[in-house]
């Protein structure tokens, strides 16, 4: 039997907080197998997430990480990699205990997509690891590979009998990471295609946004206090505004970000996913079908703007300066062709056709080489509907907000109007102002760390399924559509995108509040 991961002989783990006496989700034993073991998702995130969570002592005795890439290694090779992985991206402190143990539970088989032999020697290693690391038949499969390689990886899963839950006598589980097709077609087949392999409560969607402390607060905030709930509809809010800005480019990612842009790459899956934890009714309970239930209407209920020249903006930065730095232009990026018509910010503005959400705009906009990273979900509120004060004394007062900031500086703020200290009325805004950092001692796991979690307990709560997929491919087809022969209006890097951005919103009497 390998090393095991309990913390058994830990009197006491530095980062379980002693007041809590709740008890932790603790996976059964099982191995995560991780194809494309070397590409960046899994060295910045998977394996330092991996490390996190035995750090917290929440990885079960029996567990193995199994590695999987077109590389000639022995296990050794692939640990020393995952080492320097955990070692830049752990977000719990270093402990070099917890990573023997771990270092001991690391497995690599090499090989090809193609080929044969290496997925019969991958089944047969799974095997003998129930006896040798007691993982009991279960695995999770994560693809962390480009979805063109997802045809042949399935195949040979379906082929080895390894996601056939029945024969392995445990559980099996896919994981898949966005993007979940290019459009509704595409997203359907690939779909169909994990379907065929694995039974659908197998399959986990990542969408890594909803694996964020802040995100999944939206719903604390919603449905645990009485306070904002009667307000949360068209009778008080004047409009919502869903911003994701950034200050970095398309970094090496030139080829997928070309043939995406920004409204593949972020809006039709963690804009539209924040959009719906906002907008949607309450849940009957926290179970992932109540959830996906209610995310699903909303995604059903959203309308697109008649006329998308007016109702859209697509943007392409410009050089410019960011935060201090010279910033090249969208087209000078290595690998980006001079001619490319591919946006690296969009604005939309959407309705939600219901009850509670009629006749308000839902303004959402997404941008790379903005002036700085932010995400954050402005509800802003109609004005008073009378005010007795004089026209001067409230030229500082504006709508009241309440803003969630998703990241970074995560936490909330209440923006009112309150009376200036002195002998006139003036009244003039200010925020009430909660921060995480602050408010609670206990640590936020990274949104990876999770969602890791989370698959290999089977909780799928915080997964989106194939319908919510498909439905927000249904919102962003038609903007695709019209959009196609267009050219993405310029902004220049460290700006905050195309001034026609700003134009939709002065045209509506409104503006973008300042993130
Ligand atoms: C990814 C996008 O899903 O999210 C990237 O593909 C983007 O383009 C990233 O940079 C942002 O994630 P985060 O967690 O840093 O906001």
């Amino acid at each position: 039997m390998g090393p095991g991961l309990s913390n058994e002989g830990d009197t006491v783990n530095p980062l379980r907080d002693p007041q809590d006496r709740r008890l932790p989700r603790i996976p059964e034993p099982c191995a995560m197998v991780i194809f494309g073991v070397t590409g960046d998702l899994a060295q910045k995130k998977l394996i330092p997430a991996v490390y996190d969570l035995a750090n917290r002592g929440l990885l079960p005795p029996g567990f193995v990480v199994l590695g999987f890439a077109r590389r000639d290694w022995g296990d050794g090779d692939f640990e020393s990699l995952a080492y320097q992985a955990a070692r830049k991206g752990a977000r719990t402190p270093w402990r070099d205990e917890v990573w023997s143990r771990l270092a001991g539970n690391i497995k690599f088989v090499g090989g090809s997509f193609d080929d044969d032999e290496a997925f019969d020697s991958l089944a047969e290693t799974l095997d003998e690891l129930r006896s040798t690391h007691g993982i009991a038949g279960n695995a999770a499969f994560y693809f962390s590979i480009p979805p063109a390689a997802f045809p042949v990886v399935l195949k040979q899963l379906a082929r080895t009998g390894m996601a056939d839950n029945a024969k392995s006598g445990g559980w099996r589980r896919v994981v898949v990471e966005k993007p979940f097709g290019s459009d509704l077609p595409s997203a359907k087949s690939l779909n169909d295609l994990v379907d065929d392999v694995f039974t659908r409560e197998d399959v986990f969607r990542i969408d890594h946004y909803l694996g964020k402390e802040t995100v999944q607060n939206i719903m604390a905030l919603r449905f645990a206090n009485n306070l904002f709930e009667p307000l949360w509809n068209s009778k008080y809010v004047d409009s919502v505004q869903i911003t994701m800005a950034e200050d970095v480019g398309i970094g090496s990612r030139a080829g997928f970000y070309d043939a995406a842009g920004a409204a593949r790459d972020v809006l039709q899956n963690h804009l539209l996913q924040l959009l719906a934890l906002v907008a949607m009714e309450e849940p009957t309970s926290f179970d992932a079908a109540e959830i996906r239930a209610e995310k699903l209407k909303v995604l059903r209920a959203i309308t697109v703007p008649k006329d998308v020249s007016t109702g859209t903006v697509r943007g392409q930065y410009l050089p410019g300066w960011v935060a201090g730095q010279r910033a090249v232009g969208y087209l000078e990026e290595k690998d980006i062709p001079p001619d490319s018509t591919t946006e690296s910010y969009v604005a939309v503005r959407l309705g939600i056709q219901n009850r509670r959400w009629a006749e308000v705009p839902f303004y959402i906009r997404a941008g790379k080489r903005l002036p700085r990273r932010v995400t954050e979900v402005a509800i802003i509120f109609k004005r008073a509907p009378h005010l007795p004060f004089n026209a001067t004394d409230m030229e500082m007062l504006g709508n009241n907000q309440l803003v969630v900031r998703v990241q970074p500086d995560e936490g909330v703020v209440l923006k009112f109007g309150a009376k200036v200290p002195g002998t006139t009325m003036e009244v003039r805004d200010i925020a009430m102002d909660f921060q995480y950092g602050e408010a609670f001692t206990e640590s936020s796991p990274e949104a990876y760390e999770r969602l890791v979690l989370d698959v290999l307990i089977g909780d799928r709560t915080l997964f989106p399924d194939a319908a919510e997929v498909e439905q927000s491919w249904q919102v962003i087809d038609p903007l695709e559509a019209a959009w196609r022969g267009t050219r993405p209006e310029p902004y220049r890097a460290g700006e905050w995108g195309p001034r026609a951005a700003d134009e939709m919103l002065e045209r509506e009497g409104r503006a973008w509040r300042r993130a």
